[in-house]
């Protein structure tokens, strides 16, 4: 049964937060300062169970979904991973994969991989150490992290993407030797603008480094030509080095909104259902097994969260709706 919302978009992309903790403070994303040692992240007995898990995406899947994204915070920090990865593999005709920054990969890839996960997003945003350690503020080394998508291309989690988030004046002089660097490796690398996810980044437009200025700059080096969408409702527009030697993606959120093609859903590690990555308000679906909702009970409350959907927000993006109070980044990967 295909739902549809109110502005007729179906529901194919469910993300799922699997925990809110992270092992790097991103400046833009869980900056120090309100991510501290103080700070109360969600405890065991409020996060969602793998059996809950399952069963919630089997009902989605119902209703349509065809990928599941694992997200976090960090996904990797949530223990024993794997085993949730086992069950949801055995869901037929599923995209599954996850969002991670790499930390933990090289350890975790080859049980990943063995218990059925198909590829792997991890986020970069620079090959210079000074840089990333100065973005991820935890002094984390970049050679660690392209050691774990090296270790998942080895076990076959392919194909590896890259996603790198451009803010200016921060890591817009990396912009050149990434893609160079993942051109060379032929992993895909996504240039994402910075979003005013959150109210905890500090957002101004003037941090953004828009996706045209991005291609331009590449193309001058490496010249490119724009590829079809794999699929309607692709995040990433997509583009081609003419030499054929791969491809490149550039996710322009701010620049050029894609609402009007959004077709994903968030699960927060919590159980709520957010319909939009800038949404104020979720929809508690823990309350509802907690309180042993049938299959059927769980599906309806799925299909009328859908049915009233209207979020658009980056098409109003404005002065106004900026300041309104938003649900952490962090909280629902992204
Ligand atoms: P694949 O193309 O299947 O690999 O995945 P994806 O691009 O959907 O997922 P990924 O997590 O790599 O997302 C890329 C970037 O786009 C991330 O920074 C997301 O936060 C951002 N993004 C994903 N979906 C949305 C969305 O619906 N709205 C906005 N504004 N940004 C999004
Ligand atoms: N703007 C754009 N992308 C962001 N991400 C986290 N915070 C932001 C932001 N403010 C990215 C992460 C990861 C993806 C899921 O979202 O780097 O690649
Ligand atoms: Fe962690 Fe990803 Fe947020 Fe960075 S962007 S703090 S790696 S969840
Ligand atoms: Fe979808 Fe909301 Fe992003 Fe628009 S702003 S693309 S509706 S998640």
């Amino acid at each position: 049964m295909q739902l549809l919302d109110t502005l007729n978009r179906p529901l194919r992309d469910l993300r799922i937060s699997v925990t809110d903790r992270c092992n790097f403070r991103c400046v833009y994303c869980m900056p120090k300062e309100i991510f501290g040692s103080d700070y109360q992240f969600l405890s065991r007995d409020e996060i969602l169970t793998f059996e809950d898990i399952e069963r919630l995406a089997r009902i989605f899947v119902t209703h349509g979904v065809s990928k599941i994204r694992l997200t976090g915070g960090e996904p990797l920090v949530r223990r024993d991973l794997h085993l949730l990865i086992s069950m949801l593999s055995k869901i037929p005709d599923l995209d599954l994969t996850l969002t991670t920054n790499g930390a933990l990969l090289a350890k975790q890839a080859r049980a990943l991989k063995d218990a059925g996960l198909k590829r792997v997003t991890v986020s970069l945003d620079s090959l210079d150490n000074e840089i990333f350690q100065a973005m991820n503020d935890v002094d984390f080394p970049v050679e660690k992290v392209l050691e774990g998508m090296d270790v998942a291309a080895e076990v076959g989690l392919l194909p590896i993407k890259v996603n790198m988030v451009v803010k200016r004046g921060l890591n817009e002089s990396s912009v050149l030797p990434m893609a160079r660097y993942f051109r060379e490796k032929g992993y895909i690398l996504r240039f994402i603008e910075y979003m005013d996810v959150g109210h905890s980044n500090g957002w101004r437009m003037d941090d953004v480094v828009p996706a045209a200025e991005i291609v331009k700059m590449i193309n001058a080096e490496m010249p490119l030509e724009p590829v079809d969408p794999n699929y309607k409702g692709e995040v990433a527009e997509r583009w081609r080095y003419k030499d054929g030697s791969g491809e490149i993606g550039v996710v322009a959120s701010v620049t050029q909104a894609f609402c009007s093609t959004c077709n994903r859903a968030r699960l927060s590690a919590e159980g709520k259902l957010y319909t939009c990555l800038f949404a104020v308000k979720g929809h508690d679906f823990r309350e509802l097994i907690r309180n042993g909702a049938t299959d059927d009970e769980i599906s309806q409350e799925i299909a009328r969260v859908w049915g009233k959907r209207g979020d658009r927000y980056s098409e109003l993006r404005s002065e106004n709706t900026m300041s309104l109070p938003k649900v952490e980044m962090s909280h629902i990967g992204g």
